[in-house]
Parts: C-alpha cells; sequence; structure tokens
C-alpha cells in the first residue's frame, strides 16, 4: 500500500454533513475537479475518487479494479469499514467469478415476472399503511408510519424472514450502519449473525416460501450454499432492501414538499411519475 502525503488542497473523506440533505460544502472542490480528484482517508492514505459519470460507468465494468475487502489495497473509508476486512460480504464485496455466481444465484427470484407478482401484495401494503396514516390524527410520522415498514414488510415476504421481528433487524441494521462506534457495529454484526443463523437453522428443517428457503433447498444439479454465505447473503439483502428504499421514499417526499411546484406538476401528470420515481 502506498500512503502518498496529503498536499494541502486535499479534500478529507469521507466527511459527515451538516445538512443532511446535502453533502458537505467541503466536497465542492470535487465537483469542480472531476472526473477524478485525490481524497485523504482516515488512515492517513491519498486514494483517487471519482466524481465524473462516465468516467464512473467505464471503471465499474473495468475488471482491474476489485471490490475485494480482503484485497490489502482496498481503501478503506472509515475505520467501521475496515471491519468488513475480516469477513467476506456477499455480493458487494466479491470479484468474478464469486460475485457472478452470487448473482446466478438470485437471478431466479428477481425476474420481471416474480416481481410483477409481487405487486398486488405490495399495492394492498401500501394501501393499508396510508389508510393508517390518514387515519391518525395529523401531524403524521412518515418514516415510522410508511416509509420503513413498508419496504421492511417487502423485503421479510421476498426472503422468508419473520416481520414480526423487524424491530430487531432495523435496530440491528442501524447499529451496522450508523452505530455510535466499532465495538458497537462488531455487537450488531454478531447479532445479526446469529439471529439469521438460527432462522437458516430452522429453515432448513421445515421449509418456508422465501427466497432464503430456495437458496436453502437448491436442486440437486445445484452446488449447496454453506452457512455462513447464506447469512452473509441474507444480510445483504435485508440491509439492501429496507434501509436504502426507506431513506429514499422519505428524501424523495420531503423534497416534494420543499418544492411544491414541481409537487403540483406530478400530481398534474401520471406520464411523469415513473421519471420521478427513477430520480
Ligand atoms: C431506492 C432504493 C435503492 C437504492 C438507492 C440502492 C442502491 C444501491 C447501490 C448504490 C448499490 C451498489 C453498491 C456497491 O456496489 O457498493 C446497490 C447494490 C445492491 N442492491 Fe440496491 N438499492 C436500492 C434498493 C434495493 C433493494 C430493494 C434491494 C433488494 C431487494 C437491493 C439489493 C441490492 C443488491 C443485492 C446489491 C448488490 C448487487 C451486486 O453487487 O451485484 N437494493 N444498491
Amino acid at each position: 500500500m502506498t500512503v502518498t502525503p496529503p498536499t494541502p488542497d486535499t479534500v478529507a473523506f469521507p466527511q459527515d454533513r451538516e445538512c443532511p440533505y446535502h453533502p458537505p460544502a467541503s466536497y465542492d472542490p470535487l465537483r469542480s475537479a472531476r472526473p477524478l480528484s485525490r481524497v485523504s482517508l482516515f488512515d492517513g492514505r491519498t486514494v483517487w475518487v471519482v466524481t465524473g459519470q462516465s468516467v464512473a460507468r467505464d471503471l465499474l465494468i473495468d475488471p482491474r479494479l476489485s471490490t475485494d475487502r480482503e484485497n490489502r489495497a482496498f481503501p478503506m473509508p472509515t475505520e467501521r469499514f475496515a471491519l468488513s476486512r475480516k469477513r467476506r460480504i456477499a455480493l458487494l464485496g466479491v470479484d468474478d467469478p464469486e460475485h457472478n455466481a452470487q448473482r446466478r444465484m438470485l437471478i431466479p427470484s428477481f425476474t420481471l415476472k416474480r416481481i410483477t407478482a409481487l405487486r398486488p401484495r405490495i399495492q394492498e401494503t401500501v394501501d393499508r399503511l396510508l389508510d393508517a396514516m390518514v387515519e391518525q390524527s395529523p401531524p403524521a410520522d412518515l418514516v415510522s408510519a410508511f416509509a420503513l415498514p413498508l419496504p421492511s414488510m417487502v423485503i421479510c415476504s421476498l426472503l422468508g424472514v419473520p416481520y414480526a421481528d423487524h424491530d430487531f433487524f432495523e435496530e440491528q441494521s442501524r447499529r451496522l450502519l450508523r452505530g455510535p462506534d466499532v465495538t458497537d457495529t462488531e455487537a450488531a454484526r454478531r447479532q445479526l449473525d446469529a439471529y439469521l443463523g438460527s432462522l437458516i437453522d430452522r429453515k432448513r428443517r421445515e421449509r418456508g416460501d422465501g427466497l432464503l428457503d430456495e437458496l436453502i433447498h437448491r436442486g440437486p444439479d445445484e452446488t449447496e450454499i454453506d452457512r455462513e454465505e447464506l447469512i452473509s447473503l441474507a444480510t445483504i439483502l435485508l440491509i439492501a432492501g429496507h434501509e436504502t428504499t426507506a431513506n429514499m421514499i422519505s428524501l424523495g417526499t420531503f423534497t416534494l414538499l420543499r418544492h411544491p411546484d414541481r409537487l403540483e406538476e406530478l400530481r398534474s401528470a401520471d406520464s411523469l411519475l415513473p421519471t420521478a420515481v427513477e430520480e
């Protein structure tokens, strides 16, 4: 690993946001210097950060780059993140051919047909949560009444994780991503591992109808997935499936409320909805 001393104008990365809805103002030089700039990390290392879209697209598919956290050259942005060196993280932390093999295991569960089949149940959940929120006298808390439970319920039913346990795994996921310190992150990781491990053991004995059950009970022609890899895949899907979407629903709503003209425009034409959601 080469540690290049930061120059006086090297931006420290990452930095805390002053406002939760905007990148820190001290990242501004990265925007003007795109597509590549140097940033300095918490451990003193200086690395490249990519801020230009087309360069990012090229690099993301370049086989010379690696996302393997066990590779000593992989830059760790925070101390918490550095913990992931100690274990393999499914999908996000592995390169091909392992990455491709893991993706292929999941593809059958994410086909258009399978996702379209979930639609009526998702719609019913959306309607029920919105009705309950409207029934409460104002104000309502969008995050706890809608933005978090909706994706959490959907990912639970997709994976075959009991939604009744949502307080537990939402809490562990919050501690993993935003806990106070590294010790707390490690404790949350152990608790989530133990929970998912015993869920997987239960499913081995009694098959349910979620994605985890399909991965556990694979056909005779398919390679068996070991317990640790199953836990890792379950963790990624559980966290990726609810944290991201909950934040996006909340921030999207907040943004529209701050721009009533845009909200009005959107309300007036359903045809704008797909691109608004994509944005
Ligand atoms: C608005 C919602 C979402 C956002 C903004 C989002 C964002 C992202 C981003 C930025 C990555 C790339 C991470 C990296 O490679 O370091 C990613 C990967 C991934 N996301 Fe999402 N995601 C969302 C929803 C979901 C949902 C609902 C699921 C699961 C049902 C999911 C599952 C995954 C998986 C499995 C990967 C790894 C893919 C791979 O490496 O092949 N995401 N997501």
